[in-house]
C-alpha cells in the first residue's frame, strides 16, 4: 500500500539517495552531466536538506511501499507570505512512475493546502521536462509564466511556473 510520511531531517540520506537515482533518468537527456552532478551536489548534500527543513520551512513527505521510500515531494505553504502552497521538489523513482502515485500525491497537497487555507498549489517545472509537465497539465495546472534562476558555477536554469487553484 502506499502510504505518505512525514519526513525529518534524519532521512537526509534518504531523500539524497531518491534524488540521485531519480535525477539522471529524469534530466539525463535535457541537461548536460555536469550541470546535473553540479545541481544535485547543491540541493541534495546534508546540510542543504536540513536546512530547507529547519530555516526554510519545507516540508518533506516520504511516499512508502510496504513501508519502502519509493519517492519523496516537499511543500511549503502560504509561500511568499500568500495564501498559496508551492510544490519545491517531487520525484518517484523511475520504475514508480506511470502508475497514479503522483496524482495522489497532488490530491494530499491539494488537502493540506485547503487546511491551511491556501487556494492555490504553485510549481515550478524545467522548460524542457515535457513528461512532467504534460503530466501538470493533465491535472488541471495552468502555465502562469516562467522564471530564471542563476544557480551558481554560470548555470542559468529556465523554469515554467504553473499553478492550479484547489
Ligand atoms: C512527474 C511525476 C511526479 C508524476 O507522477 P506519476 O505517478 O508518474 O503520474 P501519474 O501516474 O499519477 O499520472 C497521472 C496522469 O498523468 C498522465 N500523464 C503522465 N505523463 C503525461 C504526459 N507527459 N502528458 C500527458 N499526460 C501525462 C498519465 O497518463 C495519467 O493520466 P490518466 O489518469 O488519464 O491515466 C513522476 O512521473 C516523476 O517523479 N517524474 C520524474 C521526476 C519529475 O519530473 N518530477 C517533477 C519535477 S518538477
Amino acid at each position: 500500500m502506499i502510504a505518505f510520511k512525514p519526513a525529518n531531517a534524519d532521512d537526509w540520506a534518504v531523500i539524497r539517495h531518491i534524488a540521485y537515482t531519480t535525477w539522471p533518468d529524469t534530466f539525463g537527456h535535457i541537461i548536460t552531466a555536469d550541470q546535473l552532478d553540479y545541481m544535485l551536489n547543491l540541493i541534495y548534500n546534508e546540510e542543504s536538506i536540513r536546512s530547507q527543513m529547519s530555516e526554510k520551512g519545507h516540508h518533506y513527505l516520504l511516499a512508502t511501499l510496504q513501508e519502502d521510500p519509493i519517492g519523496f515531494v516537499s511543500y511549503e505553504i502560504h509561500f511568499n507570505s500568500q495564501p498559496q502552497l508551492m510544490i519545491h521538489k517531487f520525484y518517484l523513482l523511475p520504475e514508480f512512475q506511470g502508475v497514479g502515485i503522483g496524482t495522489k500525491a497532488l490530491n494530499l497537497l491539494s488537502e493540506i493546502a485547503r487546511k491551511n487555507g491556501d487556494k492555490l498549489l504553485r510549481l515550478k517545472v524545467y522548460y524542457k521536462n515535457a513528461k512532467a509537465i504534460g503530466f501538470y497539465e493533465r491535472y488541471g495546472f495552468r502555465n502562469a509564466g516562467s522564471e530564471e534562476t542563476n544557480i551558481g558555477n554560470n548555470y542559468n536554469i529556465l523554469d515554467n511556473v504553473m499553478v492550479k487553484e484547489v
